[in-house]
């Protein structure tokens, strides 16, 4: 590709002076996302990455159709391709050995969308590739580890770093200058204290294991297996091989696994070195009125992986984003003004999908690692409600899918499934006709179920109304 004389001399700001419109902190998922779509639109980005070798981690494994939909219309469509993916046409739950099969529903046009699952670290390097050929950007590996203030009207004006010289293994400090600076340092950001006031809360922890050859009960599907513990994910990660989860597990998780599962399960367990845990947080988004700067992705939101929708929110974030900063409207990031305008709005557009995702994932993980009987109560509420199938599994399963974006939509569901739920409790504790007299108790009961659910729920509607 010819570069043309513009792009030649932003090039050479970027690699001699370390400037650029816009300084990208992390080559994550959003990072990678972000530093493509800015550099489609023209702009010169530096990205910057503390290390460019392939993540091992197990963190994000299955993208929902919503943002493998985003993803394409990133332009970074193909980077799902060549990594062995697999394709994933919706989730299989068991119950309590009971499976109830939820696909992805149809669209309007009949067609059914699908979401795709792979090894998260090879997927990484597909995006560190797509932004390594595009001319606007700059990779560099060096450790950020401060920002760059202006004393007089507190701007951010870059970052401070730290890069080592592979041969020598010396480090020096260098700095790079953008008129923005987008911070997507992921779950542990180290910047996020210093200008966002809420702290992650982590309430459980997540365990992985990778399976080999592991015969499925349905192949190209997310499988979520419930029971008397903690839930377990199965995602199929290449054509060969399923990543899923683990000590416990030998007692606990193996005998609830399907039979054929089994043998697979407790190979890994030999074999495997068991990575380790990784936190499960909950962090409500905020808006940043930061001048020059603003902390994005992970780091600034975060909600149980339970749904697998931490990069969906991630990639259709990046989508909104870079239209709301497109040239048309803001021609220069260096209009801080108008940087800070876009940011404000970004936090209530991006609502619709974000927060049907998060509280999504919030409560179902209540309801799934439920520990008290009425948890109980609307965990098998939720099971039987699903297993009705029609809009009852459609629901629901467009919002996991981030197809459909309507935050009502699942307050809707949450809700009759807690009707459902209380309904199914009367049936239980009434019996039969002559346990007309245990009706009372069947009353409190369902009080008692219904008062859990608005418990579980309406800290996290509340969570994301704030600005
Ligand atoms: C256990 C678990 C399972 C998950 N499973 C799924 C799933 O199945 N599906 C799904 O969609 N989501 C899943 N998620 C969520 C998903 O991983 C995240 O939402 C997504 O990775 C967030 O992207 P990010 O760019 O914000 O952070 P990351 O992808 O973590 O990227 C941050 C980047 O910043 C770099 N960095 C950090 N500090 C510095 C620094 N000081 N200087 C330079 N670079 C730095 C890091 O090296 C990294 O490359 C899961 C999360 C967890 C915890
Ligand atoms: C890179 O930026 C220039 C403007 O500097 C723009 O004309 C060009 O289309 C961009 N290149 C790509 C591949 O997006």
């Amino acid at each position: 590709m010819s570069l043309n004389p513009s792009q030649i001399a932003n090039e050479k700001r970027r690699l001699l002076h370390h400037e650029a419109d816009v300084v990208v902190v992390g080559a994550g998922i959003f990072g990678c996302a972000a530093a493509f779509a800015f550099a489609n639109q023209g702009r010169s980005v530096l990205l910057l990455e503390r290390s460019l070798e392939e993540p091992r981690r197990i963190v994000g494994e299955l993208l929902q159709p919503g943002g493998l939909s985003a993803l394409q219309k990133l332009g970074l469509g193909d980077c799902v391709k060549g990594i062995d993916s697999v394709r994933v046409d919706g989730y299989q739950i068991i119950y309590h050995g009971t499976p109830v099969d939820i696909p992805y529903p149809e669209n309007e046009h009949s067609k059914r969308p699908v979401g795709t699952s792979f090894h998260h670290g090879r997927f990484i390097s597909q995006l560190r590739r797509a932004c390594a050929s595009q001319p606007n950007i700059t990779i560099v590996e060096t450790e950020v580890t401060d920002t760059i203030t202006s004393t007089c009207n507190l701007q951010v004006l870059g970052v401070k770093s730290r890069t080592t010289n592979l041969e020598t293994s010396d480090k020096k400090e260098d700095y790079y200058f953008g008129d923005l600076t987008i911070i997507a340092d992921g779950y542990a950001s180290k910047f996020r204290k210093q200008y966002i006031k809420r702290a992650p809360v982590v309430k459980s922890k997540f365990y992985a294991l990778e399976l080999i050859d592991c015969p499925l009960t349905a192949p190209n599907h997310g499988i979520v297996i419930l029971g008397s513990h903690a839930p377990v994910l199965l995602y199929q990660i290449a054509s060969t091989k399923a990543g899923g989860v683990r000590s416990y597990f030998r007692k606990i998780v193996l005998p609830s696994l399907p039979l054929q599962m089994q043998p697979c399960f407790e190979k890994a367990l030999e074999d495997d070195k068991i990575p380790p845990s990784m936190p499960n947080s909950f962090l409500p988004p905020s808006t940043q009125g930061e001048k020059g700067m603003a902390i994005l992705g992970d780091a600034m939101n975060m909600r149980h992986p339970l749904t697998g929708g931490g990069m969906t929110v991630a990639f259709n974030d990046v989508v909104l984003l870079s239209d709301l900063l497109s040239p048309q409207r803001v021609p220069s990031f260096a209009d801080t003004a108008a940087v800070q305008k876009a940011m404000k709005d970004f936090h209530w557009k991006r609502k619709g999908l974000s927060t049907t995702i998060n509280i999504l994932a919030m409560a179902l993980y209540s309801l799934f690692a439920a520990n008290d009987r009425q948890l109980e109560a609307l965990k098998s509420g939720t099971f039987a409600y699903l297993a009705r199938g029609g809009n009852c599994r459609d629901g629901p399963c467009s919002l996991l899918g981030g197809i459909i974006k309507q935050p009502f939509l699942l307050s809707y569901h949450f809700f009759a499934v807690a009707l459902f739920s209380l309904w199914m409790v009367m049936r239980e504790t009434i019996g039969s006709v002559l346990g007309f007299w245990k009706f009372p108790l069947a009353i409190k009961e369902s009080v008692l179920v219904f008062w859990r659910a608005c418990v579980v729920i309406c800290p996290y509607i509340f969570s994301e109304m704030r600005p």
